[in-house]
């Protein structure tokens, strides 16, 4: 048997959003008794979780048409300690954007294509359609059949991870 794999969930929020479907992406592929599930905050997550982590999966809100400053920052501080360790790794994105997201989806894409990853499905982007500032900064709730897909994703890429597909 194989032994067991690793999925670094790396996630920022601000308003609750992204981490919603983060833990939903996590609980799908926690269904996965092959792979191990690290859930880390952005802020947390530095060079040997992604070192030790054998597939990856990045959520992020979009702010200012760019990922989150602090998801950023996760991406500045691991980009060079981990070039050309990772090459050919799995890895998924999702969005958390109010009525756009692809500008993140394009900025993380960019990343992960510096890091020789593999992209195993299309990002989700879940708009939250808040438009005033105070809607934007109130908390989210995110609908279920948003998470639905969340989890399924994570599902899907532990389940590749496991029977060692990517
Ligand atoms: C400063 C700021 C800038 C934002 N810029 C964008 C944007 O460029 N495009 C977009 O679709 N949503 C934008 N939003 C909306 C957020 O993406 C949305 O509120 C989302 O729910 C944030 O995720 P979170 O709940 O995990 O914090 C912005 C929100 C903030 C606070």
């Amino acid at each position: 048997m194989n032994p067991q794999k690793t999925l670094l969930v790396v996630y920022h929020t601000m308003t609750g959003g992204t981490a919603q479907m983060a833990q939903a992406a996590a609980e799908g592929a926690r269904e996965e008794p092959g792979v191990q599930v690290r859930l880390l905050r952005a802020t947390e997550a530095g060079p040997d979780d992604v070192l030790g982590a054998d597939g990856y999966l990045f959520a992020t809100p979009e702010n200012l048409a760019a990922i989150a400053g602090l998801m950023k920052d996760f991406f500045d501080r691991c980009y060079y300690p981990v070039l050309d360790r990772i090459n050919g790794r799995p890895y998924a994105l999702l969005v958390c954007a109010g009525s756009d997201g692809q500008n993140a989806v394009r900025q993380v894409d960019r990343i992960a294509t510096g890091w020789r990853l593999k992209s195993v499905a299309p990002a989700i982007i879940v708009c939250t359609h808040a438009q005033t500032p105070e809607a934007i900064l109130r908390p989210k709730q995110i609908g279920e059949a948003d998470l639905a897909q969340c989890r399924e994703l994570g599902a899907a890429l532990a389940a590749g991870m496991a029977l060692g597909v990517y």
